[in-house]
């Protein structure tokens, strides 16, 4: 069954006008799994003619949530951070990556300090979604390269976002682009 960007964005909102938590971004999730294997949708917002990079393709003028098409054409790697006061749903459509989700040790009570401790890892597949609820820390190892889908539950660039360097113990506010 052929699934399309609008039915995804449909089908987001029902989920979300149910539950703006947990429960109601497993139901965007599993959405956001079908749209992700759906040859059409790739072949236009993640084909073979994109260059890497990011590209917002519709914002909820209901929720504010965005979705993003990620062609990243090289391996990459980035460090652990959350995005602040935004969820976060990672859609794999071509390859995957090899997720690790991390903990706060410590009482954030030192300026810039941070105690991470890895709390799982594991491999998002082709095909698969999943939820990062609010300050969910994740960091992304990208050995191929590869296509994602991403919703977020805001504009990024407005909020302040958390990257952490678990080796050196510690945490950088990165203010809004905009
Ligand atoms: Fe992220």
């Amino acid at each position: 069954m052929p699934y399309s960007l609008e039915q995804f964005c449909e089908d987001a909102r029902a989920s979300l006008r149910k539950e703006t938590g947990p429960a109601g971004l497993e139901s965007l999730a599993r959405y956001l799994e079908k749209l992700i294997v759906d040859a059409d949708f790739v072949a236009e917002y993640l084909g073979p003619d994109k260059r890497s990079g990011a590209e917002t393709i519709y914002i909820d003028p209901e929720f504010d949530f965005r979705v993003m098409a990620h062609t990243n054409r090289g391996a990459s790697k980035n460090s652990p951070h959350c995005h602040g006061p935004s969820w976060v749903v990672y859609g794999m459509a071509i390859n995957f990556v090899e997720m690790t989700e991390w903990e706060r040790h410590d009482d954030g009570n030192v300026e810039g300090a941070a105690a991470l401790v890895p709390t799982k890892k594991y491999t998002l597949r082709e095909g698969e979604a999943h939820v990062y609820n609010e300050g969910v820390i994740h960091s992304l190892n990208r050995p191929l390269e590869t296509r994602l889908v991403r919703v977020t539950g805001c504009d990024l660039d407005r909020t302040l976002r958390y990257r952490y360097d678990p080796e050196k113990g510690t945490v950088k506010v990165l203010e809004p682009a905009s």
